[in-house]
């Protein structure tokens, strides 16, 4: 029997999408902490549960965005990073305008920004690819984001999952990487409420004198 070809809805075209943006937990993080360079972060703070099979918390204190900007960063295909419409010209580590938009899919993602300009949070909500309206919450500035419930609506993709364990390095070799190469960032890495990366800003705080690895 032959079945007829059909346009598949937004929610299950972002799912099919996702597969190739998120993997894994260390594949989100890699996401959301290339979002925090590129907002012009100084400080990033990691928290994984479970290696970020239970949840992962990316903070930041880059330029933040308004309630405007939060509704549309959710949005598949929409970036701030394209100013024209040339691809060849990129000064980011992102501008598909995909990387939310596909963990929101398969997650519940919420985010909380401040923009650098006001003097009020927003906050919004993608629950399984569903979208909420944004609302006014609080924070400084910056940009904070907690992914939760990762790959429950796609099962096939959580039977990949290894252990926490494994996961857990995952990511913090992930943002070991992304540490080296951006020594005038602070980052830390806080996994089940244990620090296992903290690394100050190249010239700054330097109690220590040195970066730390617990
Ligand atoms: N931490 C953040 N701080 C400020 N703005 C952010 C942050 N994360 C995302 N954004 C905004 O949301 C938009 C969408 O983010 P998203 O990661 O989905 O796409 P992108 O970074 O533009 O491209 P890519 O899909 O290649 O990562 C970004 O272009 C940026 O404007
Ligand atoms: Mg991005």
């Amino acid at each position: 029997m032959t079945m007829p070809i059909r346009r598949l809805p937004e929610v299950i075209i972002n799912q099919i999408a996702a597969g190739e943006v998120v993997e894994r937990p260390a594949s989100a993080v890699k996401e959301l902490v290339e979002n925090a360079l590129d907002a012009g972060a100084t400080r990033i703070d990691v928290r994984l549960d479970q290696g970020g099979l239970n949840g992962i918390v990316v903070d930041d204190d880059g330029h933040g965005m308004t309630a405007d900007e939060l509704s549309l960063a959710v949005e598949r295909h929409a970036t701030s990073k394209l100013p024209g419409d040339d691809i060849s010209i990129i000064n980011h580590f992102g501008f598909r305008g995909e990387a939310l938009p596909s963990i929101g899919s398969v997650s519940t993602l919420n985010l909380i920004s401040r923009s650098s300009a006001s003097d009020s949070a927003w906050q919004v909500t993608v629950d399984q690819g569903v979208v909420s309206a944004p609302h006014p919450a609080s924070r400084e500035a910056g940009t904070r984001v907690h992914v939760t419930n990762l790959f429950q609506s796609t099962p096939a993709r959580l039977k990949f999952m290894k252990t926490a364990r494994t996961e857990s390095g995952q990511c913090l070799d992930m943002i070991k990487r992304l540490a080296l190469a951006h020594p005038d960032v602070a980052f830390r890495l806080t996994d089940n409420g244990k620090t296992s990366l903290d690394l100050p800003r190249r010239g700054h705080d330097l109690a220590s004198g040195d970066m730390a690895e617990a």
